[in-house]
């Protein structure tokens, strides 16, 4: 008999233990056991170079996530962000450097064999199909990818539960990012990506949303890079930041080290200047506590 003890199932069956009441008329038809898959999440990229019509849109970009760290990757309109994070998923090739996944160079193998997954900024669901179709939709030719329990818990940790029937038309932006997070997770991706999840969505379901990522990174042990162009965001999310500047890396490092140690003009023009101007704001509503 298979073992059914892989990195997510062992996590999943902690979290399990804190959760009740699966919506009960689900049915995942192509369930089956799941194999042993233990994956040392490290990624390492190194000296990334891309060119779109001859001109340098990232140059010798070198930076390293270990297991389970959130990436946030920051920059402004046309830095370069989206065209790496695609070059990490396999949909767009580099024309130098290497990505290193797991100890083994990944740079030349296709998107489908690296099993990392993407939620795309304007979540791409199926508006045809309910939300409960959407998540289990890539399941369809993945025999044994996950169990029926773990697809019930995702759906539970992201509190889906009452919406499962719900035409995509029919949620709201917070529910709809819900649906497209649960329908990469139950996936099981080697790595998260994500591309500007949060930028459609308001101040309390963004923060609703930031947790649930940060959970399931911790939980999960699932090693996530998300592009985003707001430094709160970023500094508040992750557990690096890498900031591009016109497709040069400007600065790497833990949000206390970017806020404390900007290192140079860019950093402190893009990410300080928008800060502080946010903390005058609320010291002008709320008054000298928040001085
Ligand atoms: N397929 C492509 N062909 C030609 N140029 C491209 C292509 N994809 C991206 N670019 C160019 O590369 C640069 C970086 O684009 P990219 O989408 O990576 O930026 P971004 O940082 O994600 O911007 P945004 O915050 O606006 O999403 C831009 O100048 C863009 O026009
Ligand atoms: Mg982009």
């Amino acid at each position: 008999m298979k073992h059914i003890c892989n990195m997510y199932e062992r996590d999943m069956h902690k979290l399990t233990q804190s959760l009740h009441g699966c919506a009960s008329d689900l049915t995942i038809p192509f369930y089956t056991e799941v194999e042993i898959k233990e994956v040392n999440g490290l990624l390492k990229l190194q000296h990334i170079g891309k060119q779109f019509d001859g001109k340098d849109v990232l140059d010798d970009i070198s930076f390293e996530v270990g297991t389970g760290e959130i990436i946030s990757l920051l920059g402004p309109s046309g830095s370069g962000k989206t065209t790496l994070l695609n070059i990490i998923l396999g949909l767009t090739a580099p024309d130098s450097g290497q990505i290193i996944w797991n100890e083994a160079d990944v740079t030349q193998m296709p998107m489908g064999k690296r099993g990392f997954n993407i939620v795309f900024q304007d979540y791409a669901l199926f508006p045809h199909l309910n939300a409960y179709e959407n998540i289990i939709y890539g399941l369809r030719n993945k025999k044994g990818v996950v169990s029926e329990k773990e697809v019930r818990e995702f759906i539970d940790l992201l509190e889906l539960s009452p919406h499962l029937k719900k035409k995509i038309g029919e949620l709201s932006g917070g529910q709809k990012q819900r649906v497209a997070l649960a329908r990469t997770l139950v996936m099981k991706p080697n790595i998260l990506l994500l591309d500007e999840p949060l930028s459609a969505l308001d101040g309390v379901i963004k923060e609703s949303i930031k947790q649930r990522i940060q959970s399931i990174a911790r939980e999960f042990k699932l090693t996530t890079v998300i592009v985003t162009h707001d430094p709160e965001e970023a500094l508040t999310l992750s557990d690096k930041v890498l900031i591009i500047d016109q497709g040069k890396v400007s600065r790497f490092g833990t949000p206390g080290e970017i806020i404390h140690q900007p290192g140079n003009d860019f950093v402190k023009r893009f990410i300080i200047n928008q800060l502080e101007i946010k903390r005058h704001n609320i010291f002008n509503l709320f008054g000298d506590q928040y001085a």
